[in-house]
């Protein structure tokens, strides 16, 4: 499985960390940057990896910046893309199981390094349920179609 990665320098650091972590677990990294703690602009870093997984380039996606908040915000915007932040291990599994959670969000001011690498496991091990999920998530396509096409969602 290929992953795209990136980060803004409020996340460059767990983004490294996190690098590692997805290697050493045997997935292939796409690393779209930023490649230092300079202050760079976090949408543009959203966009590469939203671009990667929605055109077949990646299958998963992880995007770090300070919070989690403004990556989150960008990436779901793009129809077909669910991004989820995640705080915890809980919502790691969660946004697998009942969301499929395409791209995984974390904050590198908010999580340790250790707490960082246990939700990237688990995100990575769990599977989609489908059943009522998958009706949900047709749902926001339905929604994601009709905002597309100037329609009332
Ligand atoms: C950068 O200082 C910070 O605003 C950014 O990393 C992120 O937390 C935005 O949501």
């Amino acid at each position: 499985m290929k992953v795209a990665l990136a980060s803004d320098h409020g996340g460059f650091g767990l983004k490294e960390f996190v690098k590692g972590l997805l290697t050493n677990m045997g997935l292939n990294v796409l690393d779209f940057g930023t490649y230092s703690e300079d202050s760079v602009d976090y949408p543009e870093f959203a966009v590469k990896v939203v671009k990667a997984v929605l055109s077949g380039e990646a299958q998963r996606g992880i995007l770090i910046c300070g919070t989690g908040i403004g990556m989150s915000i960008v990436a779901n915007r793009f129809p077909g893309i669910r991004a989820a932040l995640c705080h915890d291990t809980y919502t790691a599994k969660m946004s697998r199981l009942h969301n499929d959670a395409n791209v995984l969000v974390m904050g590198g001011r908010v999580l340790s390094k250790e707490e960082a690498g246990e939700i990237v496991r688990v995100w990575f091990e769990e599977e989609f349920e489908g059943g009522r999920h998958a009706r949900r998530l047709g749902k926001i396509l339905e929604i994601e179609k009709a905002i597309c096409e100037g329609g009332d969602p």
